[in-house]
């Protein structure tokens, strides 16, 4: 199993961050924290980080413009190869530009039972509200603070006599299982079958006339009564591979993208020459790219009068 690759983002202590850390210590954990970084150089976090040997970045944001520090941070993440961001304890407000890139691929975690107290001082409002609970959530991060889809929650009891220091540190052990637990879930979700199908269905189903049936007990997409221009196969001949198969557009293209990209790109038994196989299930899938593989199948498949619609359609 490759790891997925998650930079973890801080801002001081770096206890959540600690956490992710220990529990990619696992050997059967589904992610690897490949850098830490913080907008203050000086953040103990970064310490505990590098002495556990694991990449840093320490840059002060201090003098520079938001959307301007967030291009710094976003190029070291780039650079450590990251795939997933995981903000933990980062007290920084986000640039729409930076959120957009990591648009689906940013998790963050507050201390509230989202969507109750968004923003700071969740423990004490928690407490003068005479809550039973309060908690912590992980979301996906978006352009509004503290909004995203919540992924998962953690209530913890408010005791009588708590302060918003008791409570605080109740929740934070709350809050490392959480994070790690609902960070692992994250990452794999791409690579269960069903969310793969569901995302080659609905790039697939967007092209005109096309329909869905199984054939040899694969989901595949065709033109309403017309040829398949895709399948997704999964374990097809107990190959072991999830993996969508488009038609190529020239004879040579099969061999061609196997021959640039082989951990990719394969021959799907029985289709012979003129179709190819695209893994789903490594990472790093370029979404865009699987929509016009599909695009350009479709193209092979379809009539003529199909073809020239989309074209007119394609020209605006
Ligand atoms: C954590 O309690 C985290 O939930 C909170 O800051 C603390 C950081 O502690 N985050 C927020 O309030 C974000 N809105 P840590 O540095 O020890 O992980």
């Amino acid at each position: 199993m490759t790891k997925a690759k998650v930079a973890v983002l801080i801002s001081g202590r770096g206890s959540n961050m600690a956490a992710l850390l220990y529990a990619a210590k696992a050997p059967d954990c589904p992610y690897e924290i490949v850098l830490v970084a913080a907008n203050d150089p000086l953040a103990p976090g970064l310490t505990l980080a590098a002495a556990e040997g694991i990449a840093i970045f320490g840059h002060s944001h201090k003098g520079h413009k938001r959307a301007e520090f967030d291009q710094i941070i976003h190029a070291q993440l780039q650079k450590a190869g990251a795939h997933y961001v995981a903000l933990a304890g980062y007290m920084r407000l986000l640039s729409p530009e930076f959120v957009g890139a990591w648009e689906n691929r940013m998790l963050n975690i507050h201390p509230s039972l989202l969507p109750k107290y968004k923003g700071l001082d969740t423990h004490q409002r928690a407490i003068d509200a005479g809550d039973t609970h309060a908690g912590c959530s992980v979301h996906i991060v978006t352009a509004e603070l503290d909004d995203g889809p919540v992924l998962g929650q953690t209530p913890v009891v408010i005791l009588p006599g708590d302060t918003p220091d008791t409570l605080a540190s109740r929740i934070l052990i709350a809050e490392h299982q959480l994070y790690a637990r609902t960070l692992a879930d994250f990452v794999t979700r791409e690579r269960q079958p069903d969310w793969l199908l569901n995302r080659v269905r609905e790039a697939a189903l967007a092209l005109p006339q096309a329909d869905e049936t199984l054939s040899h007990g694969m989901p595949c997409f065709g033109i309403v009564k017309g040829k398949k221009f895709a399948y997704v196969s999964r374990d097809h001949h107990g190959d072991g591979i999830i993996g969508l198969l488009v038609k190529t557009t020239a004879p040579e293209e099969q061999a061609m993208l196997i021959d640039r990209d082989p951990a990719r790109y394969y021959r799907p038994s029985y289709f012979g020459n003129d179709w190819v196989g695209i893994r789903l299930d490594i990472d790093d899938t370029d979404w865009d790219q699987i929509t016009d593989r599909l695009r350009a199948s479709w193209r092979q498949v379809a009539p003529k009068k199909l073809l020239g619609l989309m074209d007119v359609a394609e020209e605006f």
